[in-house]
């Protein structure tokens, strides 16, 4: 379970270029819900996965994680407990190495360190199970470099990783948004097939107005650093992109709004 509560986060405070991206975040995300994440550019999503995992500390708030408060944990600490997918697919693998090295890597996750990159063989085969069940004819590859592979075969490598030994969270930044439409939704089946049978507490950014309505349990609509709305059990089911896409106009027309209304007080009060 997640429990995000007041959250702020100023980039660049007191500068000109100072951003208020968080602006008191509260967010529960019950064990095993899948929660997609939508809003418009800039609107804090990336800023609070990144404050969970860690990337950076926030500047007030708290971030509890399975009851315990990991809000001063550094990043290398929660990524114990965290196992993320970002959109560039040369993040979140090591490049250099083999995809049986990064496996192995991800297999020791919250394990002792320093038993060198090899995989112990009982491993070896399970990991060549899962990787043919990609369905991405990497099972004949597990001694190619990471490096060699195209984006999506990287991601769904990545997902592997990320996921291999069950996370407490798993987040995904829009992790398909630089894959082509047939390669991304191989990868959206993957995440659908693994979130629901390890049953993954998750957090998924997208902008894919598809994937918010068909995927997931619950959805959270941010905006300006806020959560505008939530929706979970029926009421997420029912959704339709239409639904969403009208929010989405509402939201812009308030903020359109908003413009004049500011420079109305401001000639009023000089
Ligand atoms: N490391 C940073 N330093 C300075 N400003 C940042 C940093 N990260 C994010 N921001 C700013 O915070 C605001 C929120 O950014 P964020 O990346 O969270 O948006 P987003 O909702 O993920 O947008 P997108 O849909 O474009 O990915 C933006 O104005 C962004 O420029
Ligand atoms: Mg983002």
């Amino acid at each position: 379970m997640l429990e995000v509560r007041d959250l702020e986060k100023t980039f660049h405070p007191g500068t000109t270029d100072e951003v208020r991206a968080l602006r008191g975040v509260t967010l529960s995300v019950p064990d095993g819900a899948f929660v997609v994440v939508i809003g418009t550019n800039g609107s804090g999503k990336s800023t609070l996965l990144n404050a969970v995992s860690g990337t950076f500390l926030v500047d007030s708030g708290t971030i509890r994680l399975d009851g315990t408060d990991v809000t001063r944990w550094s990043e290398d600490r929660r990524a114990r407990k965290v196992g993320r997918v970002f959109q560039n697919p040369f993040s979140g693998t090591a490049p250099a190495m083999t995809i049986a090295e990064n496996l192995a890597l991800a297999a020791r996750r919250g394990k002792a360190r320093g038993l060198g990159p090899a995989l112990p063989r009982a491993l070896r085969s399970e990991l060549r199970d899962r990787i043919a069940a990609l369905g991405m004819g990497l099972e004949d590859r597990l001694e190619s470099e990471i490096g060699t592979l195209s984006g999506g075969q990287r991601q769904a490598l990545t997902l592997l990783m990320a996921t291999w030994v069950k996370p407490c969270l798993l987040l995904l930044d829009e992790h398909t948004a630089a894959l082509d439409p047939k390669t991304a939704e191989q990868v959206i089946r993957l995440t659908k097939t693994i979130v629901e049978r390890d049953r993954l507490t998750t957090l998924m950014v997208t902008h894919s107005m598809p994937q918010a309505v068909h995927l997931g349990d619950r959805l959270v609509m941010m905006h300006r650093g806020k959560v505008l709305h939530e929706a979970a059990g029926e009421e997420k089911r029912r959704l339709r992109p239409e639904d969403l896409l009208s929010r989405f106009e509402e939201v812009r027309r308030a903020d359109r709004l908003d413009a004049p209304a500011a420079e109305l007080l401001r000639n009023l009060y000089v």
